[in-house]
Order: C-alpha cells, then structure tokens, then sequence
C-alpha cells in the first residue's frame, strides 16, 4: 500500500470535470484509480475525506494514494466493480455544487467570489510576528485564493504604505531560500490595506466596509476577521464587525484568540456574548497548538499504523507525559500573563488538547465534528483535579556567568508580591475503560533550561522479561518509551532495546528514530498557515467547539479557584533550571520517572 502523504496547496482553478479516472497495479492487484489532479479542488483535504467516507459507507479496500488520488481495487470477475460503486455512489453524490461544499469546503464559485481577511489588532506582536507571516506564506505558496485582500484594523493612525512597511520587516520569509520571495512579497503587499479605528465603533467597522466592499468588486464576498486584540474588547469588535462589517452575500468567520474567559462563568459569559452576534459556526476558536505538524500527525500515528492502536490503553502504557518547557520567562508579557498564569496559559488548552487528540477513541470519520465529539467524551471523562495533585513554581533571579537573569517579579508589570505561577506539574486521570488508573503527568514552565514540547509515552515492563538481569535493578530503564517532539527540531523516536553488536550479551536501549529534518527536505509550516487556511476553507477540525472549552474549564476551574483562595506559594526555582523539585515528588507519586530528565533523552 502506498503511504499517506500530505496533499500541497494548489491554487485555485476551476474545471468542469472535478474527477478523471485510469487504472494502475500495486503489487500485481489492479487498481481503479481516482484522480483529483485535474479537478482543481483544493487537493490538500478531499481526497482524504473521499477515502474516510468511502470507508464509512463500506467500502473498506479504499486506498489513499501518495499523490492523493483514491483507488480502490478491482475484481475482473465482478461486473459492478466496487469502483463503479464507489465512483456512481459517492463521488457523483457530491458533484454538486452545494453538497461539495459540504463534503470538502470547497465553493465552485470561488472564481467570481472574494476572501477579505481583516487582522482587527495589526499592530500588535501576535499580528507582526505570527498572522501576516502566515498569510503571505500561504500567498507564496498559492493557497490563497485568486481574489483575496488583507487589511490591518487598528486604533493607531497609519497609512496603506506604513502599514506595509511594519509588514515588511516582519515578514521572514520562511521561503528565504526559495525563488522569486522579495518579488511575491512585493505582490502580496500590494494586496495589504489599513483602515484605522476603534474597535467598539460600528461608524468606523461602517467605513471599513465601504472599503471592503469597493475591493471586492461586486463580487461574492467572504470575510474573514481575525481577532488579535485583548479579550477585554472582544465583544465590542465582534459586536462591530458583524453588524456593521459582515458580508452581505457570503460567508462571514471569526477568529478568536485565547485567553477564551479565565474560568468557567467567565467563558460561559463570553461565549453567550459571542452568541449574540454570531453562530457557532462562524466562531473559529483559535489553539495554535492544534495546528502544529506533529500534534496533527498525533491521530496518523495512531489510526494508520496497525503497530501503535492495540498499545493504546491502560493494558500497556504505564503513564503519558505532556511537557512544555521555554528558556524565557514573561518578558514583556507579565501584564497579561499575572492576570493568567501557565495553568491557564498553556496546560487548560494546549496541553489538554494534546491530551484529548492522544486520548480519544477513534472517530467515525475524520470530519470535524466526529473529531470534537471524541475529544470532547475524553476531557468530559477526566476526574476533578485535586489540589495535591498540582504543583506550581515561580522563577527567581538567577546569575549565570555574569549574567543576571531576572525573577519573574522583577517585571514592572508584574506586583512584587504576586503568587502567579509560572511552572506547574500536575496529574490527570481519565475515567474510561481504555484509561483508567493511567496517569497523564502534565509540566510547562517558563524561564527554564531548554525550549521544547514533547508528548512521551512510557510503556509498561515486559512480563517476565528474559533480559531483566540485563538492566540491573533499574527496571524501568528497560521498558519502551514512544517520544513525539512536537518542537523543536521535529521528530517521533520509539526508544527500543538492542543487543549491543559483539560476541557477548549486553543490550543498550536505542532510538527507532523519524527526525523530521532528515527524512523530509520540505519545511514544516507554521501552525498559523495551516489554521487560517482551514478558516478560509470553512474546516473546523483543529478548531475548538463551545462544548470542548466548556469541559477544558470545567476540569481546570475548581483547582484553579482553591490554589487561588488558599494563596499557595509557588516553589520558586531559579532562571533557566529544570524547574521545581515538587514535580518529581508529583511524578514519583504515580511511579513515574520524568522523561525529559533522564541522561539520554
Ligand atoms: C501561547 C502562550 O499560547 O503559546 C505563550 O500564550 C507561549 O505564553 C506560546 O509562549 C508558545 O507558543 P509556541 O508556538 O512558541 O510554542
């Protein structure tokens, strides 16, 4: 069977036939093959759900082809060859023009229809650093569609050719190295605008749909705003946006950026709020972790390999870690972040999302919905945490080689006596039959030694092991160990056990290792490429839906309330160390050793 493989961007052009068929041999078996090339639907999406739903409708030898296409073999004897079936059955049932909507967020009509993508916050960091880079490396990459325009909304006042200019000098182009980037740049800036004005004006939202309305040329117009400003005006700008800017005849989405509320009544509120104004459908909740490669890649490990699903339970994994570390601290940030924290930071969303994306039962299909049905039973399945469970620290100066580093509350930003943590370790459980009694050890912290994001997967001992002599009395260095580092330097390494070559018996423990930058010349894209062209395509998969925020807060809230009333004192830890030494007290509670910390990584 040919591998999966990862469908590019193409741009957009359109064709009467949508699907085009030939015949080819795979290990002497002959194959019908369906062929999206020709077709011009953005290749990226289809073809996978094509073959998820032709399994779901029982056709269960559907192949996915390296190149994208379906095939599905072929019985000379029969005379109604599955194919026929599949092809009369399925595709032609979504060759409509609204039903392939449906199935691929794909709009025949994009050629007369126009994206507006209006970054409401342009001058912020979020935007210079994350969401216009995104957008032109989408643009570079043809993904964009053929009519598309950009505008910066902002309080400051500037000018098209100022906003460009601050655009510019961020715009790093990942694709340095690759043809034509300062010429494409020079196009795509071209296609920049800026409108100044309040986010809580419906005159000044008014004026800006004038403006969109005069770049979209009468075409059909899509508009989507990407929220980056503080969740404090929120509602004003959304409030604004879809009153007085929506689009008349298209589509109209949202994206929202966390900090979605800081508990449950606060995320309820915003979400009602939010309601007014716009339906769950158009509210793209943002959780930039979501669209990182290796954690989308998390559910091909699992449901594509026969290898890794029978292991995925309680029978043989001891415990899973989920660790994100960074080698700054609040730096510039400590106003916003005194009022969160890393719980609320990191843990209650992009760690826990990891945790329901590892966790989750197989989907019926890989659309959105059946994704966040099963995500949402697994956060809703996780026991209350108990405040023992939970450790917290705060980082402290530290000199390093002459180097003074600051304490967390040397920020001017941030009281001198505040208690938010700035590392926590804590222990989850999920009360289902595949997990029980497994533990989920969580750790994120800032200003410690490295910068990284692994998932870590400690598997159980080997029942009377033939090899035990062989590790000594540390058993546990002889049990399996599945990483998946999310960044940097991304890679998957199963650490395995291995006689070490030579006339005697002594075994080592070695890595079955995929590194990413070796086996794959293309460069991995940002996570924000992927999720704002899942916006523009209306695929809600890596987005978060109202009931999964709903459970994410649920679990945190209560702990984060007691460590909150009871004032606990985090353990503070020196800048650029590893951290607390309550998370190994917290980890050994449950018989587990910290990965991240062993020798060999
Ligand atoms: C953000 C947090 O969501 O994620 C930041 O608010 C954190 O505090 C950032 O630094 C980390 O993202 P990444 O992609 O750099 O790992």
């Amino acid at each position: 069977m040919a591998p999966l493989s990862s469908i590019n961007c193409h741009s957009y052009s359109y064709s009467s036939s949508l699907f085009s068929s030939s015949s080819s041999s795979i290990n002497g078996q002959q194959f019908q093959r369906i062929n999206f090339s020709s077709s011009g639907i953005p290749k990226r999406l289809l073809p996978a759900k094509v073959f998820s739903q032709s399994r779901k409708n029982s056709y269960p030898d559907v192949v996915l082809m390296q190149d994208g296409a379906v095939a599905i073999p072929v019985n000379p004897l029969e005379n109604e060859t599955s194919f026929k079936k599949v092809k009369d059955g399925l595709l032609s049932s979504i060759t409509s023009a609204k039903e392939l909507k449906e199935t691929a967020g794909f709009d025949m009509n994009k050629n007369e229809s126009t994206v507006s993508i209006t970054v409401v916050g342009a001058s912020g960091d979020l935007a210079k650093k994350k969401i216009f880079p995104a957008l032109f490396a989408l643009y570079y990459e043809d993904c964009l569609p053929k009519h598309f325009t950009v505008f910066g909304y902002a309080r400051s006042k500037m000018t098209d050719a100022e906003l460009r200019n601050m655009v510019s000098k961020t715009l790093t182009c990942r694709i340095d190295k690759r043809e034509n980037c300062s010429e494409k740049m020079d196009q795509f800036l071209k296609r920049c605008f800026y409108h100044s004005g309040q986010y809580d004006s419906q005159e000044n939202f008014t004026e800006l749909d004038k403006k969109l309305k005069e770049h979209e040329g009468g075409r059909l117009s899509n508009r989507l705003f990407y929220l980056s400003i503080p969740p404090n005006i929120f509602i004003d700008a959304v409030k604004c946006a879809s009153t007085s800017a929506s689009s008349a005849n298209g589509w109209t989405r949202v994206i929202v950026e966390k900090p979605f509320g800081r508990d449950s009544e606060s995320s309820a509120a915003l979400t009602k709020s939010l309601k007014q104004y716009l339906d769950e459908e158009q509210i793209f909740r943002i959780d930039h972790y979501l669209g990182k490669e290796l954690v989308e890649n998390l559910s091909v490990l699992r449901f594509s390999n026969l290898i890794f699903e029978p292991l995925w339970s309680r029978q043989y994994i001891r415990n899973v870690q989920l660790i994100f570390s960074e080698d700054f601290g609040t730096e510039g940030r400590g106003g916003y972040f005194d009022h969160y924290g890393i719980i609320r930071d990191i843990m209650q969303n992009h760690l826990l999302q990891i945790l329901a994306l590892f966790a989750m039962e197989t989907p019926v299909s890989l659309d959105a919905e059946d994704i966040r049905n099963e995500k949402v039973k697994v956060l809703r399945s996780m026991r209350p945490i108990r405040l023992e469970d939970v450790v917290i620290g705060q980082y402290k100066s530290h000199i390093k080689g002459g180097i003074t580093y600051p304490a967390y509350t040397d920020d001017k930003t941030v009281p001198k006596d505040s208690l938010t943590p700035t590392f926590a370790a804590a222990a989850l459980f999920i009360d289902n039959a595949r997990w029980d009694g497994v533990p989920f050890l969580m750790k994120a912290g800032k200003a410690l030694h490295n910068k990284r994001a692994e998932i870590r997967v400690q598997f159980r001992h080997v029942p009377g092991n033939l090899y035990n002599r062989n590790f000594g009395t540390d058993l546990d260095r002889g049990t399996n160990e599945l990483v998946i580092r999310v960044q940097p330097d991304e890679a998957i390494y199963l650490k395995i056990n291995n006689k070490v070559p030579g006339l005697g018996m002594r075994l080592d423990h070695s890595n079955l290792n995929l590194h990413y930058a070796a086996r794959y010349s293309k460069e991995i894209p940002d996570a924000y490429e992927r999720l704002l062209l899942d916006a523009i395509e209306g695929e809600r998969r890596l987005f978060i839906r109202s009931d999964e925020l709903d459970a994410a807060w649920s679990l945190f809230t209560p702990v984060l309330k007691e460590l909150e009333e009871k004032k606990i004192i985090p353990e503070y830890y020196p800048y650029g160390s590893r951290g607390p030494v309550g998370a190994h007290y917290l980890a050994a509670r449950y018989n587990v050793r910290w990965g991240d910390l062993g020798i060999e990584q």
